[in-house]
């Protein structure tokens, strides 16, 4: 089986003014492990900022969103071009917040993630289920749809620059998280339709992460499940301490 580099994503989301912005990459690039990849999302308009501070680290910069769109008359979107411009090299896609925040269909989700690659980008493409959902026992049939359609028309050779995460939309800023069961059985499932839409190498050497109220106390355990090869962070990816505790994990636990 192919060995993973574990990796741990920050989305500080519509969180911080500058100077926070600038004083928590600090901190991130201070703590950094060369065990674990990791990847800040701060807002878009301190993306600059922050990657002053990350540059010449090992810690990525990532946008939380992108167009569909190149370049021209899109008002309010920011172009894979304009990322890569400021330092990006990564971009998350389809995070719950637009996915069902903001009603973007897989159709769109699928049009960013090919911009997004053949721009160059690294994308982390979000997927989960919502509590109805999962209560109406259709998690597999909706995180495999999203696999599916989000992928659609991605070339097997852009894999090596895609990452999923599996976010259940009920444990996002919830306090609740999928039990380490539940998450690996997920995890299992979305390598194995990877390797059935493209092939078992392939699939196998991807990295899936888990997201939805990863705190210190709980991302050990999640992380030593077999498929889980990191998280994506939202409200403890803003307190420094915090988010070295997670990727420390992550380093620790990961197999
Ligand atoms: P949370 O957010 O860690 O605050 O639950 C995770 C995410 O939205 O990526």
């Amino acid at each position: 089986m192919a060995r993973r580099t574990p990796c741990v994503g920050g989305n500080w989301k519509m969180n911080t003014r500058s100077a926070d912005a600038a004083a928590l990459a600090r901190a991130v690039v201070a703590d950094a492990s060369s065990d674990v990849e990791v990847v800040v999302f701060p807002p878009a308009v301190y993306l600059q900022e922050v990657h002053e501070v990350v540059s010449g680290s090992s810690v990525a910069l990532g946008g939380q969103d992108v167009s569909e769109q190149a370049d021209g008359a899109w008002t309010g979107q920011v172009s894979a071009g304009m990322l890569a411009d400021v330092g990006c090299t990564h971009v998350l896609v389809g995070h719950s917040e637009r996915r069902h925040g903001l009603g973007e269909p897989d159709s769109l989700l699928n049009a960013k993630v090919r911009t997004a690659l053949e721009a160059g980008l690294s994308v982390m493409l979000c997927i989960g289920e919502t509590l109805a959902e999962r209560e109406g026992g259709t998690t597999s049939d909706v995180v495999l749809k999203q696999v599916r359609e989000g992928l659609a028309g991605v070339p097997i050779e852009s894999l090596a620059a895609l990452t999923i995460a599996y976010e259940p939309v009920w444990a996002i800023g919830t306090g609740l998280t999928a039990s380490p069961k539940d998450a690996q059985e997920v995890h299992a499932l979305v390598r194995e339709t990877v390797g059935s839409l493209y092939d078992v190498p392939s699939a196998d050497a991807l990295r899936i992460l888990y997201g939805g109220s990863v705190k210190p106390s709980n991302a050990a355990e999640l992380f030593s499940q077999e498929d889980i090869d990191g998280g994506l962070i939202g409200g403890a990816s803003l307190d420094a301490e915090q988010f070295k505790a997670i990727v420390d994990a992550a380093g620790r636990s990961c197999v």
